[in-house]
């Protein structure tokens, strides 16, 4: 062996413990989601609140066996959700402080969601992957919205997930200049938390929220929380028969990546026969780029949920040219979602 091909051997020696350590955490991954999920569905954080517990007295308080409650708390305070002090007793890091049900930046019914219907649907990606067929739909026969509207708690939980992952500082919809612009709709606006927000921010400007009735049924009661309830009516029905018209700004917030380009484009043209000819759409969704570890993650989520996926800016550009609006713009910023806005053509694509 050279000098040189004995240097190269003892480098990718050295180099085999790091990437088998890191492929293993990653292959154990399943156990964090789930972690997590338990300790947010016990309501484990909410317990700490008041100070350091035991695991036996956290157990009686959340109904767990205290072994293995434990164990799990063991577990998640070597990942630093919690602490664990030398009389094992349990408390809150930073990361634990939002599991809690109150902390206005709680993720608690996200890491519920993700530890459900969403992880059970993971673990069929395989199907997915096979036929292209939606994992959801494979194991619960039917589409994820259709399910909900029998599965109240699950709808609820999936509303509140929703609004914590909305949650985000510097949300570009909010920031957005709607200056000279009076009706907003927004579109599949769930609890209403977006529209909410820019109606807070934008106090002459009135607001329709439309949605199903299964997901904007917190919607009454979250808009008063805000204020806003007597500027903003909610309209319920479905988006693939029509969508309210005569607005001067259509939002669709997470909406277009649940569905097929064909389903995106009925949504769209529904959108494009009621908007104002000046009218201003703007979407809220990933625009993907080349390594985009959130938007590939979320497009993997659409392909084993709802059947739909993440878009490229020529495909949004397509997708919207179909449907006869043009892409007038792209709004990307780290760590949130993009904004890509768009204009009526000045032809529906029916005339021609
Ligand atoms: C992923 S959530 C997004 C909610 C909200 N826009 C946001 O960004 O937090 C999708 C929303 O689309 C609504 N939705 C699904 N199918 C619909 C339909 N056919 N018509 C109207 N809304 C629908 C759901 O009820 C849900 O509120």
């Amino acid at each position: 062996m050279t000098t040189v091909s004995k240097q190269r051997e003892g480098n990718y020696a050295r180099l085999m413990e790091p990437p088998r350590q890191e492929l293993f955490n990653m292959i154990q991954g399943y156990k964090t989601t789930q972690a997590l999920y338990v300790a947010a569905k016990l309501g484990v954080a909410d317990h700490l609140v008041h100070g350091l517990m035991r695991a036996e007295d956290l157990a009686k308080e959340v109904g767990a066996n205290s072994k293995a409650l434990f164990r799990l708390m063991r577990h998640l305070a070597a990942l630093g959700i919690f602490t664990q002090d030398k009389s094992t007793k349990f408390g809150l890091t930073p990361l634990g402080e939002l599991l809690r049900t109150d902390n206005p930046e709680s993720m608690r019914y996200s890491a519920i969601f993700s530890g459900e219907e969403n992880y059970k649907a993971a673990g069929n990606l395989l199907h997915s992957v096979r036929t292209g067929e939606t994992a959801f739909n494979h194991l619960y026969g039917k589409g994820h919205f259709d399910w909900m509207a029998e599965n109240t708690d699950a709808s609820s939980t999936f509303n509140k997930a929703m609004a914590q992952t909305l949650r985000r500082r510097g949300n570009p919809v909010e920031s957005y200049d709607y200056s000279g612009r009076h009706l907003v709709v927004d579109i599949g606006g769930g609890r209403g938390d977006l529209i909410g927000s820019v109606l807070v921010s934008n106090p002459t400007m009135e607001g329709i929220l439309f949605d199903l009735p299964q997901g904007s049924s917190e919607a009454q009661s979250h808009l008063k929380t805000k204020g806003v309830q007597d500027r903003c009516r909610i309209e319920t029905g479905s988006f693939f028969d029509s969508v309210p018209a005569g607005g001067d700004v259509y939002v669709v917030s997470r909406i277009l990546h649940d569905w097929s380009d064909d389903k995106a484009t009925a949504i769209l043209a529904n959108i494009r026969k009621a908007i104002k000819e000046d009218g201003t759409l703007l979407i809220r969704d990933s625009v993907l780029s080349d390594n985009d570890v959130q938007g590939s993650t979320l497009d993997l989520t659409m392909l084993i949920m709802t059947g739909g996926q993440e878009r490229t800016e020529s495909e949004w550009r397509s997708l919207l040219q179909s449907a006869g609006f043009a892409l007038t713009r792209v709004y990307k910023k780290e760590g949130q979602l993009d904004l890509v806005e768009a204009k009526p053509d000045k032809q529906p694509p029916h005339r021609r």
